[in-house]
């Protein structure tokens, strides 16, 4: 029982550490076609006002947090709050891979 019990938890756990699942850029296109490019545009590079930051080329992992941090409140910002509201883990994923992806127009100007 208690063996069990151990194996199911380790299994479990292991499960856990795995990513939750490989992202796929594309279907991160859809949603930023629909929802973000009104303010981030399609290319992540926020051309409607500088209120908006650039996203393109950013890391995906630094993405991905941001989202899962707006849509969890642990980042407060009314905007992005309400945007990320009705997107899935896995939409987090999807449009971090998608803006990460595209080519950044970052440089130092000093
Ligand atoms: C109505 C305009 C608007 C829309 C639409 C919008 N955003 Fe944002 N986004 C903002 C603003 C404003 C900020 C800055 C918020 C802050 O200071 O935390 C922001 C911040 C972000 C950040 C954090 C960037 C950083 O450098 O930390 C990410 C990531 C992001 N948005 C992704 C998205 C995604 C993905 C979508 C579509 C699901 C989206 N946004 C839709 C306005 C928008």
């Amino acid at each position: 029982m208690m063996k069990t019990l151990t194996i199911t938890v380790a299994a479990t756990l292991a499960f856990a550490t795995l990513p939750a699942q490989a992202a796929n850029p594309e279907a991160g296109k859809a949603k930023v076609q629909e929802i973000c490019q009104a303010c981030h545009g399609m290319d992540g590079l926020s051309a409607v006002s500088p209120e908006y930051p650039r996203l393109a080329g950013q890391h995906r992992d630094y993405l991905a947090k941001a989202l899962r941090d707006y849509k969890s409140g642990a980042r407060k910002n009314a905007v992005m709050n309400g945007m990320v509201a009705t997107l899935t883990a896995a939409d987090l994923e999807n449009v971090a891979a998608y803006y990460s992806a595209q080519p950044t127009a970052l440089y130092t100007r000093y």
